[in-house]
């Protein structure tokens, strides 16, 4: 996992004025706690949620379709809720825990049941939605969306993908939840 460059800030202002050349800029000092590490960062007031994982903390496996909240590509979860990257502020996410995709599981590791899904019942093809599919999928083991393909499609409304893989992202997501669901249960 990278780890932020950003030198430390000083001072713990949420916003603080900047010049950049000749362009007055807002920077905002912002501590973000990603995939249980925390990094201290200066972030533009403007910028996204998505910019920031991508550009600063080198988390590319969070993807970029329409930037206008509608495709669901770069669903990463706050504080365990799906949410759209793309549609957030960085600095909006200080406090809560942001997990993204590389969280799910380190190189050597098991998969998560849910990633594990997806590759067992071909959910993805060119893999551009799959970060966000599988992060929106795991939210809604929270959020109690029955094991059910027709429960599992509604849930899905914010989510597309454009190899239109529906059939196998669905069954990803069925076989996914009761697997987390199995689990939790044996584990209890
Ligand atoms: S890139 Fe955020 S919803 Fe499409
Ligand atoms: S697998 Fe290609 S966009 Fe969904």
């Amino acid at each position: 996992m990278p780890e932020s460059t950003q030198a430390e800030p000083e001072g713990a202002a949420p916003v603080a004025g900047a010049t950049l050349g000749n362009q007055a800029a807002a920077v905002a000092a912002v501590t973000l706690v990603v995939n249980g590490q925390s990094h201290a960062l200066r972030v533009e007031a403007g910028e996204s949620l998505v910019d920031c994982l991508r550009d600063r903390l080198g988390l590319t496996g969070t993807h970029i379709g329409c930037d206008t909240a509608q495709c669901g590509a770069c669903t990463v979860l706050l504080d365990g809720e799906a949410v759209k990257a793309c549609n957030l502020l960085a600095w909006q996410a200080e406090g809560a825990e942001v997990e993204t995709i590389e969280g799910l599981c380190s190189p050597g590791q098991a998969l998560h049941p849910m990633q594990a899904a997806f590759g067992a019942q071909h959910g993805l093809q060119c893999g551009f939605c799959t970060p966000g599919m599988i992060l929106r999928a795991i939210a809604m083991d929270a959020e109690g969306v029955p094991a059910e393909p027709d429960a599992v499609r509604a849930a899905l409304a914010g989510n597309l993908c454009r190899c239109t893989g529906y059939e196998g992202i669905v069954a990803a997501i069925v076989d996914g939840l009761n697997a987390m669901r199995s689990c939790r249960k044996a584990n209890v």
